[in-house]
């Protein structure tokens, strides 16, 4: 098996995302819980944005024992430096220097040649090795860099220490064929790629992050980056749970590869991420969305029923569900209300299925969902409630 490691950016780049933002105490329980779900790295933060970052990321580096803690830093010395700070009581400390290598950056943004772009990095990595042996240096919007002259940084990178040379898509602007031809490319063309990890960094603005991160993966990416429930910049990052699951889930499909991560502690991670951030995730959201699964119409229902595989790709206790949800509502057929009422304790016969059958269509049809409370009232009022 080959390990894909997971490194987690929900504290840094998901953190980022308007409206999300978390106290020190917060992000500490967030990251108390990435170690439980067993991220290889976690990135706890950018020290030099804030003395609250950077407080975040210093007491984070005294708790973590299992997981990396990397602090993020642009490619200058007052960044390296705070961010060497803040890992400093790391069991494992990463640092992440990064600059923007496209032409548009460059020019429009950073004003800088690609020359300089070599020597600030170059500089940044050096100065970041004298804090930590684990640096990692990310080319920013990689994907629309100029491919020659992102071997060449990429090259100059790694010979100056990283061990660790990250791909971000950073604008979401990437399809999975091309993604996965620059990841072989890398591969081939820099010369020193066998002495750095080669990492991804996807960004879901054509929603595209995972499937982007996922060919990475089969073209010589051995570590992703992501966050969970896809928090992040604009439309998010790639989602840990997406991509977790689809490794384990087509295992078929993706052999040789597997995480460290802990699935059972999926949706305790994802519920404390949206209760911290309060950033709601949509229902139908993948692996964690409140409807990855509950079956509401009556032919999957029934399918489920008689057998899970029917309707279900994962199992729920995977990801640390108890069970899926059988939802009563105007879809649902007999066998599914019979399945509910067994659930809630009550016996009742064909006959009084039948009798509660039309009802149940008429509380369906009026209101989108028929509650167990609205269930249990009928045969209470029926006294036809006969617990077991
Ligand atoms: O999206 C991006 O490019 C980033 C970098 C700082 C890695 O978040
Ligand atoms: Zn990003």
């Amino acid at each position: 098996m080959e390990q894909i490691k997971i490194f987690d950016t929900t504290l840094r780049d998901g953190e980022q995302s308007p409206g999300a933002s978390m106290n020190t105490e917060e992000k500490i329980r967030v990251a108390k819980q990435l170690e439980i779900l067993g991220v290889d790295i976690m990135e706890a933060g950018f020290p030099l944005a804030s003395e609250d970052d950077f407080n975040a990321v210093s007491e984070i580096s005294k708790i973590i024992k299992n997981s990396t803690i990397a602090a993020l830093a642009r490619a200058l010395p007052k960044d390296v430096e705070r961010a060497g700070e803040a890992i400093k009581d790391a069991k494992k400390g990463r640092i992440h220097t990064f600059i923007g290598t496209s032409n548009v950056q460059m020019e429009k943004q950073f004003n800088i040649t690609k020359e300089k772009a070599i020597q600030l990095s170059v500089d940044a990595v050096k100065l970041a090795k004298t804090y930590t042996p684990d640096v990692e240096f990310s080319a920013m919007d990689a994907t629309r860099t100029d491919i020659d002259f992102l071997y060449n940084i990429l090259e100059k990178t790694i010979a100056a220490g990283a061990t660790t040379v990250n791909i971000p898509d950073t604008v979401g602007y990437t399809l999975p064929e091309e993604f996965g031809k620059m990841i072989k490319g890398i591969k081939k063309n820099v010369p020193n790629i066998d002495q750095a990890i080669i990492s991804v960094h996807c960004h879901n603005d054509l929603g595209l992050a995972v499937a982007n991160s996922l060919e990475s993966i089969k073209n010589g990416a051995r570590q992703v980056e992501c966050t969970i429930n896809g928090l992040g910049e604009r439309a998010g990052n790639a989602a840990l749970e997406e991509i977790v699951m689809s490794l384990k889930t087509r295992r078929d499909h993706y052999g040789e590869f597997e995480t460290n991560i802990n699935t059972t502690k999926i949706i305790r991670t994802s519920r404390l991420v949206s209760k911290l951030t309060g950033m709601r995730v949509q229902r139908n959201k993948a692996i964690v969305g409140k409807n990855a699964f509950a079956h509401e119409s009556g032919i999957h229902q029934d399918g489920v029923i008689k057998h899970r595989a029917t309707y279900e790709i994962m199992n729920p206790k995977d990801v640390g569900l108890e069970e899926s949800d059988i939802v009563l509502g105007k879809h649902s057929g007999r066998n599914a209300i019979k399945q509910k009422l067994a659930k809630l304790g009550i016996k009742a016969d064909d006959e009084a299925v039948n009798k509660f059958f039309p009802v149940f269509k008429r509380i369906a049809d009026e209101q989108k969902e028929v509650s167990d409370k609205e269930v249990l009232n009928y045969f209470k009022k029926h006294k036809m409630l006969d617990l077991e």
